[in-house]
């Protein structure tokens, strides 16, 4: 694991983009995983800024997103979907025929899951992975578990997930209660990953994944095998590192 401290969220945000606009460069015709949350959104900026300066090129990309709420159309302005458009594919210029994400409109859990395994698959996997982490160390919506997960799968929600993320929601009740996600042993195969976090809230989830043991009561301790990993924190996220 590599990590980069970065000064506050502005410079996390213009580190990581760097990187992804570097893989962009070198491959225009890559394959990208994106990650929805907070943290992601200023790194998303940047990269729009950049494609506006012609810096970056999008034309040729293609995306896989990790995670969707279950039962969420796509047009759902809670939708992961949603927020991918928002706040990156409608300000560049990407095919959108090109982006995908887990079809949390599909009440068919094992059906969506599995196409969306067979679509990663045939896409080869990301040459790049971007990650959120939550509070709780979970990646995707990989939740600490006693095991780590495989391919993309159905999950409930815990409590301190729902919790962080009805900040985004009118009332904590609207928040679903299950998500489908890319599973663990997905995430591991792209060929680079790419985490960023911010803030002190995600402190000990950050010291965990990067030091504490692999285990996936912390899912993102894993990454640490991970054999291009790379960490973009702001000094708070790196506070007990
Ligand atoms: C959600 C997403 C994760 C994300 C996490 C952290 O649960 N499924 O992919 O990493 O939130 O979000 P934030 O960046 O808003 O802290």
């Amino acid at each position: 694991m590599k990590i980069i401290k970065a000064k506050d969220y502005e410079d996390m945000s213009r580190k990581a983009a760097n990187i992804i606009s570097a893989q962009v460069i070198l491959k225009p015709d890559c394959v990208l995983g994106l990650a929805t949350g907070s943290t992601p959104i200023g790194a998303y900026k940047q990269l729009a800024a950049w494609y506006k300066k012609g810096d970056v090129d999008f034309a040729e990309v293609s995306t896989y997103n990790l995670d969707e709420y279950r039962g969420l159309s796509h047009d759902d302005p809670q939708s992961y979907h949603y927020f991918m458009r928002e706040n990156f594919f409608d300000h560049i210029n990407i095919d959108l025929n090109n982006t995908h994400v887990p079809d949390g409109s599909n009440p068919d859990a094992a059906a969506a899951c599995s196409e969306y395994d067979k679509i990663v698959a045939a896409a080869g996997y990301p040459d790049l992975q971007l990650l959120g982490i939550g509070n709780n160390g979970h990646i995707g919506f990989n939740e600490p578990d006693d095991h780590f997960s495989k391919g993309t799968h159905c999950v409930d929600l815990t409590e301190s997930t729902i919790q962080a993320n009805s900040r985004l929601f009118d009332s904590i009740d609207d928040v679903p209660r299950q998500a489908y996600t890319m599973g663990t042993q997905t995430i591991m195969y792209a060929r680079m990953i790419l985490v960023v976090a911010n803030g002190e809230a995600k402190a000990q989830a950050v010291h965990d994944m990067c030091y504490g043991p692999v285990t996936p009561k912390c899912p993102a301790s894993i990454l640490q095998l991970h054999t291009n990993c790379v960490v973009v924190a702001d000094e708070a996220a790196l506070s007990l590192c």
